[in-house]
């Protein structure tokens, strides 16, 4: 994984010193509430519906098993509220309706953006998270603010078997770029970076500010195609190609280009039009040309300054270490091969669980292993305190000391060898941590929403508790096979809702909270083709009526799947219009059972 040099670990030391300074001012009433709000902003703290929220970048989802311990720890010790707002809190969510809200504490939420959150550390103690933090390599800086954030990445990278090349030493070097890049501080509007080296889409690229999918051009030089202006929120938009193929050693050029024509031209005096996806939809071509031409700008007259060196890629590339793995397998492969699959006859829930919990790797002797973080009584995407020992634990055991937090809000091993699956399925599954519903519908995205997010309309942990409790079986999930169900508590779409095969929307209506339905979106993988987003499929649903709703459409599916059909070709061979009047009817009976 990516070993910091020295001149990474000085600045998150002396930017978590800074920060201390700043802290002890505003404590003492040196700094305003308003002097202080964008310095702590600018370092990952929000205060949201209850109390303070931190986001931890986590570069290219890597985690050493040194930092989980780290989140661990700050989960246990700081992510902790006086029982008094616990219960003000608490108080607060009985009121919101019929789906109870159970707040809890001492845990971390991993986000689809591979950063990682904290809900309840007060800010008096900020600065001792900042440190700890610090110790360990990692920070809050750009992780807020109409800046470019952290740049995310496949969860596979550099294993994943479909690689065209690793895209993690590339998303690197525009981290480095992008850190306190002076003229892209204070941007428009958030600024999200994604980046893809892999056949496989697993970083939803498209719908980024501007993603970036490594490919080989008909010569066979290494470059990126590149897109500009994704994004959900009020108005999703699918990023636009502006760029085939760009060699790699102009990225950094390029990218200035792209973001400096944002800057320019960006709306600043509308926030629901400052994201880049308007202005690219806005001007279109306007927008691609200023682009090219400040693009031969930079080149031309200013030397093209960013130009990358083979040795540049070489020193970066070098930072991203494998693990020195002892990999003979005295049997031979085939041997393990078949021993896995006699396993898996005798035991279906661990074919199951090698099916979708565990994917080919680079190295034949390896693979990879996703821990499901979905299951009844959790939040998607949240582990406790515990369960973050043990998962360095497994990862110390079993993965070379590395986890990787995945865009399904899951925790992965990335260096397991092959023949220890047997064993690291045991282990996990003995810490609750086994089940196999990787890709499946419980295996969901979901934001925090009204339970935390100071935003939301509406609640989707809620939501996603009774759809996991309404989905328990595992025969009929496999039954069902592979979905992408998203939440979002708000059109903000931090729980990607656009994007879900299906995806609900909480809205607010008179002060209720109701869920939209969408059918048919898609991140952009090899299954669902193509980014696109969903359609609503009619009015809003109350909280009760969202799992029959569910019931309804997944039974049309189950109707009028062909053999090998997931439910998303289904739905576009079907067309919306029966899972639509099924939706609707769902919603007509719950409503006359209740009446
Ligand atoms: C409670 C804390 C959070 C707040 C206040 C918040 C706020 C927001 C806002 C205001 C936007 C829309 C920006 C715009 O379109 O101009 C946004 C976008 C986004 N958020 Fe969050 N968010 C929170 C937590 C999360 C979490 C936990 C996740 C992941 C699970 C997440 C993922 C995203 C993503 C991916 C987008 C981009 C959507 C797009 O492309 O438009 N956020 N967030
Ligand atoms: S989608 Fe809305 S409710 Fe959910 S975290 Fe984002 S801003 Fe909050």
């Amino acid at each position: 994984m990516y070993q910091y040099t020295d001149f990474d670990r000085a600045f998150i030391q002396a930017r978590a010193d800074q920060y201390r300074d700043q802290l002890t001012r505003w404590q003492a009433g040196e700094l305003k509430e308003d002097e202080f709000r964008p310095l702590r902003l600018q370092n990952g703290w929000y205060v949201q519906r209850h109390a303070p929220m931190l986001r931890v970048a986590v570069p290219y989802g890597e985690l050493s098993t040194a930092q989980v311990r780290v989140l661990a720890k700050i989960a246990r010790e700081f992510d902790q509220p006086s029982p008094e707002l616990l219960q003000e809190a608490q108080a607060k969510q009985d009121l919101l309706g019929a789906a109870p809200s159970r707040l809890t504490t001492g845990y971390a939420h991993f986000t689809t953006r591979q950063n990682v959150q904290f809900n309840w550390i007060p800010l008096d103690k900020s600065a001792e998270v900042m440190d700890l933090l610090a110790g360990v390599h990692m920070h809050g800086i750009q992780t807020s603010g109409n800046c470019i954030r952290n740049i995310t990445s496949d969860e596979l990278a550099g294993i994943a078997v479909d690689e065209i090349a690793d895209p993690r030493p590339f998303g690197e070097i525009l981290r480095q770029w992008s850190t306190l890049h002076p003229e892209f501080a204070f941007l428009p509007r958030k600024f999200k970076i994604a980046i893809a080296g892999a056949q496989e889409d697993r970083a939803a690229v498209a719908w980024h500010d501007v993603g970036l999918y490594v490919v080989h051009n008909a010569e066979g030089a290494l470059g990126f195609k590149v897109l500009v202006g994704g994004g959900m929120g009020r108005t999703p938009v699918i990023g636009t190609v502006i760029r085939e193929f760009l060699p790699w050693q102009e990225i950094l050029n390029y990218l200035e280009a792209v973001v400096r024509v944002y800057n320019r031209w960006g709306r600043r005096d509308n926030i629901y039009k400052a994201r880049i996806k308007i202005l690219v939809k806005a001007e279109g071509q306007r927008y691609i040309d200023e682009v090219e031409s400040e693009y031969r700008q930079i080149l031309e007259q200013d030397g093209g300054q960013h130009t990358l060196t083979q040795a540049e890629l070489d020193r970066v590339r070098a930072s991203f270490v494998p693990p020195t793995l002892k990999l003979e397998h005295p049997s031979g492969e085939a041997k393990i091969a078949a021993m896995l699959q006699a396993a898996a006859e005798d035991d279906p829930e661990f074919g199951r669980w090698l099916k979708q919990n565990v994917a080919p790797h680079q190295n034949p002797a390896l693979r990879a292993v996703t821990l499901s973080f979905k299951r009844l009584g959790q939040a998607p995407g949240d582990a406790t305190a515990d369960q973050l020992d043990v998962v360095a634990e497994l990862a110390d055991t079993f993965s070379a000391g590395e986890v990787r937090v995945t865009h399904d809000q899951n925790l992965l091993l990335p260096w397991v060898r092959f023949e220890q699956l047997p064993e690291v399925w045991r282990a996990a599954k003995a810490l609750g941590l086994a089940r196999s519903n990787v890709r499946l519908l419980t295996d969901m995205i979901a934001c925090p929403g009204g339970d935390f997010c100071a935003l939301a309309n509406a609640r989707s942990i809620p939501i996603a508790e009774m759809i996991t409790e309404r989905f328990q079986d595992m025969d009929e999930l496999h039954d069902l096979g592979e979905i992408d169900l998203h939440i979002s508590g708000c059109i903000n779409s931090c729980g990607h809702h656009h994007s879900g095969h299906i995806g609900i929307l909480g809205v607010d209506k008179d002060g209720k909270e109701w869920y939209q339905v969408s059918l048919g979106g898609a991140d952009g993988s090899h299954l669902s083709g193509a980014a696109v987003a969903g359609k609503v499929v009619g009015p809003s649903f109350a909280a009760t009526e969202v799992a029959d709703v569910l019931e309804a459409i997944l039974d049309v599916y189950r109707q009028e799947r062909q053999a090998g059909e997931t439910f998303v070709q289904t739905l576009r061979r079907a067309g919306h219009e029966p899972f639509k009047a099924a939706a609707n009817s769902a919603r007509q009976a719950t409503a006359r059972a209740e009446a």
